[in-house]
């Protein structure tokens, strides 16, 4: 009984011991996503862009997928050509994620990470009335559909070797209602209904699905949906944190949390960035 005890208490302290040399070597600075491949669309743009950056830094290889070839070049070139490449690719079109994705593994031998990423919002409407059924599809095309061709074409390569961590942005429009236009609430809504059904799917395979959910952050897409003309202006938007604003790299380290290995156990969850704003209604709230 007593020997019994004693191991147990030394598998408890051996558990306890690797967990705290894993917390070490984090703090120490070993990178995270280390010998990882990610391919990051829309990865031109500031949430985007901000990743790729990180990504690299936690040493993973990162192919840019986006329709701003000037500038994708231009941030790979920044990042170091050794780590980023760009490709050219307009999510909406099939054969373009096919090939982004084939590309990926033809150069790096796999693709470890997908993070479906580009997005574009469609301009204010104060009425559905005035709602114009073109503007509503291309939201719904480049939002949901590149998602999911990003998501399916993904599943190809990663089923053969039953591993991935496929991560979609959605916003906390996945959740909430009445703070931007019908095209894009549906299509963040959507994203969630997707990265929750194909966790179910491919978590089979051994591939995690899981989606980011940011508050508004200061990129170009903020900036022309809130006409905005400085980014300090959204530091000042309704939130429930005080003293702190939400910046592209909060959401880039959210992101990276969901990629990693970290997350290890985490799938079909939505990783909401905003504060808390979206757990209180302003106008019922006693403090
Ligand atoms: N900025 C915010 O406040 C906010 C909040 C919540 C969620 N998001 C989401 O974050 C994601 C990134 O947006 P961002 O804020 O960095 O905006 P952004 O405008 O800076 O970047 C969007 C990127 O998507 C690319 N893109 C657009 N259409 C494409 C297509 N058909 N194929 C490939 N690439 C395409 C653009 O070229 C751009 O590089 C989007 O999905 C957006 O909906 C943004």
């Amino acid at each position: 009984m007593q020997s019994r005890s004693r191991s147990v208490n030394e598998s408890q302290n051996t558990c306890g011991l690797a967990a705290f040399r894993n917390l070490r070597t984090r703090t120490m600075g070993v990178m995270e996503l280390e010998g990882k491949v990610a391919l990051i669309t829309g990865g031109v743009g500031g949430i985007g862009s901000c990743t790729s950056k990180l990504f690299c830094e936690q040493g993973a290889k990162v192919v840019i997928a986006d329709v701003q070839d000037d500038q994708g070049h231009s941030i790979c070139n920044d990042i170091g050509t050794t780590h980023a490449s760009f490709v050219h690719c307009d999510v909406t079109n099939e054969i373009h994620v096919q090939t982004a994705i084939n590309n990926v593994v033809a150069q790096h031998g796999k693709l470890d990470i997908m993070f479906n990423n580009a997005g574009i919002m469609d301009s204010r409407r104060s009425s559905i009335l005035q709602n114009d059924i073109a503007e509503f599809e291309s939201v719904i095309r480049v939002n949901l559909i590149g998602a999911f061709l990003g998501t399916k074409h993904a599943a190809r390569v990663m089923q053969p070797v039953q591993h991935g961590s496929i991560v979609n942005t959605a916003s906390i429009c996945s959740v909430f209602g009445g703070v931007a236009t019908h095209a894009y609430t549906c299509s963040k809504h959507a994203i969630l209904g997707l990265t929750r059904n194909t966790a179910v799917e491919l978590g089979k395979c051994g591939i995690r699905v899981n989606c980011v959910s940011p508050y508004a952050v200061p990129t170009q897409m903020a900036r022309k949906f809130l006409n905005l003309e400085d980014d300090d202006m959204l530091d000042n938007l309704y939130s429930n944190l005080s003293g702190v604003a939400l910046k592209p790299e909060d959401v880039a380290r959210a992101v990276l949390y969901l990629a990693s290995d970290e997350s290890k156990y985490v799938s079909g969850h939505n990783l909401i960035v905003d504060g808390g704003f979206t757990i209180v209604n302003e106008g019922l709230t006693m403090f």
